[in-house]
């Protein structure tokens, strides 16, 4: 039998799953012709498949050498970057691929919707242009250029894309929480909550679209739901650090900041860092202590914390069974840049604090401020605010004093800076 019939048939024996098989014929091949890039390629997707990304990296750059014009050996080594939480690499891929295929909706789709992560806007626009005229009805397009025109602040180009998305009914595969978000921040909050009503009726389902809703209609609950963070998060944890770069994003710096004036020069045996996300807060704390340990209820943003390889060990967990399950006075000092905002009701995690943090031990904490002395508020954006007066009497009612509070801004949002109350509490001593 000919290679190229050997091969043909190992792909079809690994597309029906029988891996081993498949693998068998494919190390038999490139025994014989090491630079058989078919070989290559299918021998890569294996070692991926058994979580082997860093030998599919290596077959898939031979594959390459032996066959630069083949736009797929590209386009999956750009995928296997992505999912290794590298999305620049993975971008540069997905460029070569497209370069090589120009008219491939598909192809270009991976590159436009990268750019749009990693908020490379007018790349992205340009991009998505070229696919509409390609394609004029695609959804992904529609998708992605009402999101990148609503960064331009383009308003009528942005709402004819949602049109254009939402014309055929509610689209399977897109977020509609963002075009409703597209919608407020255009001032047309009626039509936003008409959207999400529809698309709740086609997805009942989506822990995204029920919550944000509830947000938009002014729902208070005690915070966002757990499925709600881990679909939301998941989802954005690949543009997270760029998009937030781009938004003036400053709460990690802000509490590392605190935390190292707060700590000197004595270092700690022990820092939890509570919704620790794509781990933006760790280089900040790793100095200052022996231990860090990240939580998060993201597997989507941990895979980034991880990548960074700062936290001593990560957590898939909610916060507060977080606090609830560590062992008691575990921990010198807590921190939370940003999480906060995901919760109305502080008391849970406050309670949970004061039991976690040995005496004389720390939290420093942001949440989004307004000013006066009212409770928790919701926010359209799912997101909650409190004045200080709430969360210094609720931390008192926990146990803990308020050492520091501070405002300060934390990030920009539609061209506005969102204030913010940073914060320190202490674990009294005595407690
Ligand atoms: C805006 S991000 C901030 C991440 C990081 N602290 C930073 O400053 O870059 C908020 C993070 O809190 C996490 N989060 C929100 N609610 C949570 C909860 N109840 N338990 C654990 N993590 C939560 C989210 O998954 C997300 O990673």
């Amino acid at each position: 039998m000919e290679t190229d019939e050997k091969l043909d048939k190992a792909i079809a024996r690994h597309q029906e799953g029988d891996l081993d098989g498949a693998g068998a014929v494919y190390e038999a091949i490139l025994k014989d012709d090491p630079e058989n890039h078919r070989a290559l390629s299918a021998s890569a997707i294996l070692a991926h498949q058994r979580g082997k990304s860093d030998e599919a990296i290596g077959l898939l750059e031979r594959a390459i050498a032996a066959a630069p014009t083949e736009a797929g050996y590209h386009n999956n080594l750009g995928n296997i970057y992505r999912r290794k939480a590298r999305p620049e690499k993975a971008l540069e891929c997905y460029r070569k691929a497209a370069a090589l295929e120009p008219t491939n909706v598909e192809t270009l789709c991976n590159v436009g919707s990268l750019c749009r992560r990693l908020s490379l806007n007018e790349d992205a626009r340009e991009i998505f242009e070229t696919v509409k005229k390609l394609a004029p009805d695609h959804p992904e397009t529609n998708h992605n250029l009402a999101l990148v025109y609503a960064s331009l602040d383009m308003e009528k180009e942005a709402l004819d894309c949602i049109e254009a998305c939402h014309a055929e009914g509610v689209p399977r595969e897109l977020v509609p929480t963002y075009h409703a978000r597209v919608l407020t921040r255009f001032g047309r909050r009626d039509a936003a909550i008409a959207l999400l009503e529809r698309c709740l009726a086609a997805r009942p389902d989506d822990p995204e679209i029920s919550y944000e809703l509830t947000a938009m209609k002014g729902e208070l609950g005690a915070r966002a739901p757990d499925d709600y963070v881990r679909k939301h998060f998941d989802g954005f944890a690949e543009g997270f650090d760029s998009q937030l770069a781009s938004l003036d994003y400053s709460a990690p710096k802000l509490v590392g900041d605190l935390a190292t004036t707060l700590i000197g020069e004595h270092k700690l045996r022990l820092i939890l860092d509570l919704g620790c996300g794509t781990g933006l807060v760790g280089p900040y704390l790793r100095p200052l202590c022996e231990q860090l340990v990240g939580v998060d209820l993201s597997r989507g943003m941990l895979r980034f914390a991880e990548a960074r390889k700062i936290y001593d060990d990560l957590v898939e967990m909610e916060l507060t069974q977080a606090l609830q399950e560590a062992p008691e006075r575990a921990f010198d000092l807590a921190t939370a840049a940003d999480t906060l905002c995901y919760f109305g009701d502080l008391g849970g995690v406050f309670t949970g604090l004061a039991r976690a943090l040995r005496p004389g031990g720390a939290f420093i904490g942001t949440v989004e401020w307004h000013e006066g002395d009212e409770g928790p508020k919701i926010l359209d954006s799912g997101r909650y605010s409190h004045s200080e007066a709430y969360v210094q009497a609720t931390a008192e009612s926990a146990g803990l004093a308020m050492r520091i509070a501070q405002i300060h801004d934390l990030r920009m949002e539609f061209g506005f800076p969102v204030k913010g109350l940073v914060f320190a509490l202490e674990n009294p001593a005595g407690h």
